[in-house]
């Protein structure tokens, strides 16, 4: 029996200009390019301009997207922008993204699942166009986290970066089969005894202040593998799939060593796995729709193919769908 499904038909990305090497860090803080890259696998990360916010680089992706989905801004009714590092604390940064786009109808807002974020959004969006409610929506995760770091934290500060990511998503009738395109399960969770893992130590309700972005490295790490593995066997025993049939994972790029442990773990084939956080650090919400676009670009994920996409981060919060292109 035919059902609606949310189908990806645009992908876009956005890094700022500014590149931030590993040699460069280790000129302001005790660290260096070799442990960085050992314990972490990054190369490099970008770094929003002064005056260059969450919504520009939002918008630059948004656009991107829309481009290659060969949409106008007009076609869009829903922007869900999932992101921890907001222009404002109000309004929502997706309304600016809207305006940035001349967009007046429907309904524009932000999620808030840190690096778990764009999992969360996609999850949203697709309830909601499944539903009935809209018809083609925006999922961005757009971030600016070089805002929130301590700089003479070199436990935080080496690891994460700026950049912005998007999709188009459509609802559309599919035969309700195996075959079907668009988002096949999501699993999404939660667990706030964790919140003082990964925390910033500010907020509008706590400080007054905007506040510094706290991790416990080695606790988040330790939880992460599990944490992933479970949400991924749930999209397996939801659809029927398993490890075999994913034609792409495209994880949460927060560290080389715990995307590989995660693979490894699933039985998922290496040369599966697409792997950014070299050039692009830890994005938090927006590192997998970078990823996807540039996988996308370079002509790895074609339509058709299965792809799994799953995060985990503050919270703790973690989430994995399931999607064929
Ligand atoms: O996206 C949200 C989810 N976040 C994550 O997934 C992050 C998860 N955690 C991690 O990726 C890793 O725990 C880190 C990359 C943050 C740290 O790697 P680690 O292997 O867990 O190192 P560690 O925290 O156990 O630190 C090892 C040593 C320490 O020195 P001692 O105590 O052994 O003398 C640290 O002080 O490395 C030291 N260290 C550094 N050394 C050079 C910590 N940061 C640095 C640094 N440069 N930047």
């Amino acid at each position: 029996m035919s059902t609606t499904r949310s189908v990806v038909i645009g992908c876009g990305s956005y890094l700022p200009q500014r590149i931030l090497t590993n040699e460069d860090l280790a000129k302001t803080v005790d660290t260096s390019d070799e442990w960085i890259i050992q314990r972490t696998g990054i190369r490099e990360r970008r770094i929003a301009a002064p005056g260059e916010f969450t919504s520009h680089l939002g918008v630059n992706a948004a656009k991107a997207a829309l481009a290659d989905a060969q949409m106008e801004p007009s076609d869009i009714e829903l922007i869900v922008l999932a992101t921890s590092t907001p222009d404002n604390t109000f309004p929502a940064t997706a309304v600016s993204i809207q305006a940035g786009l001349g967009i007046t109808q429907g309904a524009a807002f932000d999620i808030q699942a840190v690096c778990s974020g764009f999992v969360y959004g996609l999850a949203i969006a697709d309830s909601l166009l499944r539903s009935g409610t809209f018809k083609r929506a925006l999922v961005i995760g757009a971030e600016t986290f070089s805002r929130i770091l301590d700089w003479t934290d070199r436990t935080t500060c080496v690891l994460f970066g700026d950049g912005a990511g998007a999709i188009v998503l459509e609802a559309q009738q599919q035969p309700g089969a195996r075959e079907d395109r668009g988002v096949l399960t999501s699993h999404l969770r939660s667990d706030g005894r964790h919140k003082e893992k990964l925390y910033v130590d500010g907020g509008p309700s706590s400080t007054g202040t905007v506040g510094h972005l706290r991790m416990e490295g080695r606790e988040v790490f330790r939880h992460a593998v599990a944490m992933i593995t479970d949400v991924i066997e749930a999209s397996f025993k939801a659809t029927g799939y398993t490890a075999n049939d994913i034609d792409w994972f495209v994880p949460h790029q927060a560290n080389k060593r715990i995307i590989d442990g995660s693979a490894h773990k699933l039985g998922i084939d290496p040369k599966k796995v697409v792997t950014t956080v070299d050039r692009h650090g830890n994005t938090s919400a927006a590192s997998i729709p970078l990823a996807l676009a540039v996988a996308r670009a370079d002509g790895r994920i074609k339509p058709g193919d299965l792809v799994l996409i799953e995060a985990m981060g503050g919270g703790f919060t973690w989430g994995a769908s399931l999607l064929r292109w």
